[in-house]
């Protein structure tokens, strides 16, 4: 694009707001504070954790940058359509709320079923449609879900029939979401994960053979940092990507490559 703007000036988030979910944990955490380096001037940091909530807007705001935390559940259409009545203009969504659920096929409840697609799929429409209509007014919007590289290859390390189910949702849905908000200058794109070092990677570890077997499936042979998932996402919210809609981005160290 020949507009005379730099990279580091389109990775610059100066004057952006944003709204985070699962923000108080892991990949959100880290996608959180990566936005609020690169100069977001608001972050609304939704999660059901609201113990750890408060932990994480002091180091927001201790970058300068306002930081509004909601408790509430991403999948909840009224706690999420008050608060969106409440906090102006967002021009960035980033979806990162979801549950842990490992249930093999065979064992699996419906009440698990259930609860796994609504906090991981449901959270993702519901927060979209929501915010959807004022991007549109301004022409302008950036969404990006995290999904799992586990919803293209029918489960993964942890998460089986129903987090695989919900997240080749989430793709699914990212990609109609792209379509038909393109017209409006709304990009959707999703970052699929690998191994991410959260809590999530707990039980893996406790066991040294089952930890030796999910590295030895990873080209590049580690885990990846929250922060290495947050870059991706931050920059999927940026202007850097510019061209780029409808994408479900792999950032796993080679695991599910073709
Ligand atoms: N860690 C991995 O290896 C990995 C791999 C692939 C995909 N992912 C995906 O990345 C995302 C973040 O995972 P993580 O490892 O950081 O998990 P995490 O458990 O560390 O953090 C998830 C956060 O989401 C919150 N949350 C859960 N349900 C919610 C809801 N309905 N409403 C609001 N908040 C809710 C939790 O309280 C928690 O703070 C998830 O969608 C997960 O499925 C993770």
């Amino acid at each position: 694009m020949s507009d005379g703007m730099t990279f580091t000036t389109r990775t610059n988030l100066s004057g952006r707001t944003a709204l985070v979910t699962g923000a108080a944990a892991g990949i959100g955490r880290a996608t959180s504070t990566i936005l609020a380096e690169q100069g977001a001037s608001h972050l609304v940091l939704v999660d059901l954790d609201a113990e750890q909530l408060g932990p994480l807007q002091h180091e927001i705001d201790a970058l300068g940058v306002k930081a509004t935390p909601a408790a509430i559940d991403a999948a909840d259409w009224g706690a999420v359509q008050t608060l969106v009545s409440s906090i102006g203009a967002i021009d960035i969504l980033v979806n990162a709320a979801g549950n842990i659920a490992s249930s093999p096929f065979e064992t699996l409840e419906l009440s698990e079923w259930q609860a796994t697609i609504d906090s991981h799929l449901k959270s993702c429409f519901v927060t979209a449609r929501l915010l959807a209509p004022s991007m549109v007014k301004r022409e302008y919007g950036r969404i990006v879900n995290v999904a799992s590289i586990a919803g293209k290859r029918g489960g993964g390390f942890l998460g089986k029939t129903a987090y695989a189910a919900a997240k080749a949702g989430v793709d699914g849905l990212t990609k109609v979401i792209a379509r038909e908000l393109a017209p409006h200058g709304i990009r959707v794109n999703a970052v699929d994960p690998g191994l991410t070092d959260t809590r999530r990677l707990i039980p893996l570890r406790a066991d040294p053979e089952v930890w030796r077997r999910c590295l030895s499936a990873v080209p590049l042979g580690r885990e990846a940092q929250p922060s290495e998932i947050a870059g991706a996402i931050v920059w999927l919210a940026s202007d850097a990507s510019s061209y780029v809609t409808g994408e479900t981005m792999n950032v796993d160290g080679g695991v599910a490559m073709e």
